[in-house]
Parts: structure tokens; sequence; C-alpha cells
């Protein structure tokens, strides 16, 4: 029997990357997948796979930066499998062009990504939440960020996009636990999906292994096991909470290696 046997899952922003691994584990552990994206051809391509290994799946236009295409999404997969019982708010984008610093950021895409980012969450939640409620409960777990718990020099709009993400997810936790309704966020650190491959200079991802923990950076599949624990009947006792998975990048004190050069210099004098 499958981790997530029985279940029937709504995964958005599942055709690439994340939401793709998401949906592949979540169809090989037993759920049914409704694959909703806004490349929808990508989308239908996944759920044609995941039949092909002999899951249930099937793919569905999504726009989330729009009420009415997530009722859609929601309704399709009602109208698929039934109900839904587990939803991965897994959309989020940022726009290294216009996202910058206070002084900079682009109003309109600051509006934007809160829609995409943020306010689609409380929508999915809010299309779900009364079928989750008939079918007796379910999970809702939203993809953060690191950059919702952290400050950068740019990418105001998505850093603040993502800290609402962390703290609607226990929002939603708190207000319908009692309907056995369980929110949790996964919170990623650099992943390299192939979007990031393609998009990080190699200096930029020297950056980001040198002050990794572990020696070596994240894949989708690491967020992908995170997020099916939290589907799974595995994580029961946990709800509201926010994973980290990012390789350590975050667990020390930043001024370490300057603080590693003096030590240095001062055995050395
Ligand atoms: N990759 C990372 O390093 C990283 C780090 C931190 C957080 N995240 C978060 O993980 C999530 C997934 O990121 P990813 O790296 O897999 O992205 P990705 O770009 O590889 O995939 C995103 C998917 O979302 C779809 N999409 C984009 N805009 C959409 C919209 N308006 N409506 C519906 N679908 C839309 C795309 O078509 C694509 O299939 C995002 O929420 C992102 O913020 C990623």
């Amino acid at each position: 029997m499958g981790r997530v046997q029985g279940k029937v899952a709504l995964v958005t922003g599942g055709a690439s990357g994340i939401g793709l691994s998401i949906s592949t584990l979540m169809a090989k552990e037993g759920a049914k997948v409704v694959i909703a994206d806004f490349n929808e051809s990508g989308a239908k391509e996944v759920a044609e796979n995941i039949k092909k290994q002999g899951g249930e799946a099937a793919g569905v236009f999504l726009d989330a930066g729009e009420a009415d295409s997530i009722q859609a999404a929601v309704d399709f997969t009602i109208e698929q499998y039934g109900t839904v019982t587990v939803l991965v708010n897994n959309v989020g984008l940022t726009n290294l062009n216009k996202d910058l610093d206070v002084l900079n950021v682009d109003l309109e895409e600051w509006d934007r990504l809160m829609d995409v980012n943020l306010k689609s969450v409380l929508l999915g939640s809010r299309f779900a939440i009364p079928h989750m409620i008939k079918a007796g409960g379910g999970s809702i777990i939203n993809t953060a960020s690191m950059a919702g718990f952290t400050g950068d020099s740019v990418r105001s709009a998505s850093g603040a996009s993502k800290a609402g993400v962390v703290n609607l997810t226990r929002y939603i936790a708190a207000q319908y636990g009692k309907e056995h309704i369980r929110c949790n966020g996964v919170a990623p650190g650099l992943i390299l999906t192939p979007a990031a491959k393609k998009n990080m200079p190699p200096a930029v991802l020297d950056i980001f292994a040198k002050f990794n923990a572990l020696p070596y950076h994240g894949e989708a599949d690491d967020i992908g096991y995170t997020v099916l624990f939290l589907a799974s009947d595995e994580s029961k006792f946990i709800t509201g909470q926010t994973i980290q998975v990012e390789g350590g990048h975050y667990i020390a004190n930043p001024s370490i290696s300057d603080f590693n050069d003096y030590l240095t210099k001062a055995k050395s004098n």
C-alpha cells in the first residue's frame, strides 16, 4: 500500500521542477493527482507519463493569479475524482529584473507576486477546504521559501510574499485543525531544478555551495519527499509548521567564515 493511497491531490505548478517531483512521487505512492499549471500541455504530459507508469492523474490549465482559474482547477479535481484531500499550493514566482530592493521594486510586480505567490494560497485553500471538511479531513501543503525567513539585497516582493505564506500556513492550521485539516509548509533553499540550472551562473552556484553545511546542492526530490511526508498520515500530528529544506545553508552564524579567518590569523601570530 502506498504512503498516500486513496488520497486525491491537487498540485499547482506541477508541470516542472519541484511540482513535477511532488506530482510524480504522490502518484507513485498511490494518490490520484491533478496537475494544474499555466503550462497546460506540460501538465497533461506529466499526467500521461504518470498513467504510463500505472498511476492515476489528469492535467489542467491554471493561472494562479486568477481566482476563477483556481476555482476551476478545484472543480476539475472534484469532477475527475470526487474530492480533494491533499492540496499542494506550489506555484511561486520571482522576477530578477523587477523584484528589486525597497527603493526600486516595481509596484505592479509587487502586486502580481503577492497575487500569484500569496493570494493563490488563500484562494486554493478557500476553495478546497469545504471539500476536505466533507471528506472528513485533508492536508494542505504550501511551498514557501527560505526567502520568507531571511532578508536579501533584492527580491523584496517574493521574500515578503513567502513570509506571508509561512504565517498564512499557521492561520489555516489554527482555523481548520478541529476539522481534521492540517496545513504545513516546506521552505526550499536553492534547489537545482532545470530552470534554476539554466538561470544560475556557475559563480552563483559556487557561492551557494560554499555556504551550505552539506557538500551538495538540493534537488527537486528533496522537496518532493518532504511534501509526500506532509501529505501522508505519517505526519498526522504535525500542523502549522514550515519545514526548512536548505542543506544547512542558514543554520550557522553568517560571520563564521570571517571568524575562522580571524582565528587562523591569530594562531599564526
Ligand atoms: N527552485 C528553487 O531554488 C526554489 C527556492 C525557493 C522556493 N522555491 C519555490 O518552489 C516553488 C516551485 O519552484 P520551481 O523552482 O519548481 O519553479 P519552476 O519554474 O521550475 O516551476 C514552476 C511551475 O509553475 C508554473 N507556473 C508559473 N506561473 C504560474 C501561474 N501563474 N499559474 C500556474 N502555474 C504557473 C510553471 O509553468 C512551472 O511549471 C515556487 O513556489 C518557488 O517559489 C523554489
